[in-house]
């Protein structure tokens, strides 16, 4: 069995607020990392590579939009070529289009399902294959407590979240015999852009339902996600771990 430091580790969303935690704390458990994000703007890429510099390489960006299937074809093509057979797929690419049905667009749908599920099957059918062929996969699943309970102006977004668990315990029935799990995490509110931009009385309101009695820190979520990837996390599998201060308990 490979070591630790051997694996390679690709993590979409990979320059957002979670992912970027989640590229960190994976590299610091030796891990090679692929940031995969969207590059459409440079100054956020640039951004995202200074504060990692410490990491000496070990975290590295590529482009791509997880909406897109034949770019994903693309980006496993490239990332195989130049870093290696990929291990752990960490799945963290999401938006918000937040607005109650009675005013969403199709747009305001078709964009959520696009990043938030489609992304999901379009990226790991691209991984899915080699995982099984080398007998270890790991893949993660970021999903919402949002898709655990519903919530006001969010149709679209907490029917992605809740599809994405869906297929999670799909997948990892497909692949449980072949080394590789499939699990989600359902963060709760955390302190990222995504909820500080709620109105803030919304936010405050939300925030006093937290029982610990303040938002997630990224690194709450990032801990979890690099449990579930670990050499010796093979029996946990279709799981879903809620991490949300005990906002949401069932
Ligand atoms: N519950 C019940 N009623 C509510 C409500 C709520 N949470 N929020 C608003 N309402 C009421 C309004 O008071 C209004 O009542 P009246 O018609 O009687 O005046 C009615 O519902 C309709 O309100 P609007 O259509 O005007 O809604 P809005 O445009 O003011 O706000 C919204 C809609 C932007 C979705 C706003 O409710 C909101 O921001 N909600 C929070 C959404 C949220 O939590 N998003 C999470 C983003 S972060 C994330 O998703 C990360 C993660 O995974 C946890």
């Amino acid at each position: 069995m490979a070591e630790n430091r051997e694996r390679l580790a690709v993590v979409t969303g990979g320059i957002g607020g979670l992912g970027t935690e989640i590229c960190r704390h994976l590299a610091r458990s030796g891990r090679r990392v692929v940031a995969a994000d969207l590059d459409l703007q440079p100054e956020r890429v640039d951004s995202f590579r200074q504060s990692l510099a410490e990491f000496n390489g070990q975290i590295r960006f590529e482009p791509l939009n997880v909406a897109d299937f034949d770019d994903c074809a693309e980006f496993a093509q490239r990332v195989q070529q130049h870093h290696g057979a990929v291990d752990i797929l960490v799945n963290a690419a999401g938006i918000t289009r937040d607005t109650t049905l009675r005013k969403m667009d199709a747009n305001h749908w078709n964009d959520v399902m696009r990043v938030n599920l489609d992304g999901v099957f379009n990226l790991s059918r691209q991984f899915v294959d080699g995982m099984c062929d080398r007998n270890f996969g790991r893949i993660v699943n970021i999903s919402s407590v949002n898709g655990q309970t519903g919530q006001f102006g969010q149709t679209n977004y907490s029917a992605a979240k809740a599809g994405m668990h869906g297929f999670t315990m799909a997948l990892a029935r497909e692949v449980a015999r072949k080394g590789v799990t499939v699990n989600s995490v359902s963060p709760g509110y955390c302190k990222t852009a995504m909820v500080m931009q709620i109105a803030e009385p919304i936010r405050n309101e939300i925030i006093a339902k937290i029982p610990v009695g303040r938002l997630g820190e990224p690194s709450d979520i990032a801990r979890v996600v690099d449990f579930l990837s670990a050499e010796d996390a093979g029996f946990i599998t279709g799981a879903n771990v809620p991490v949300n201060g005990g906002y949401f308990m069932d």
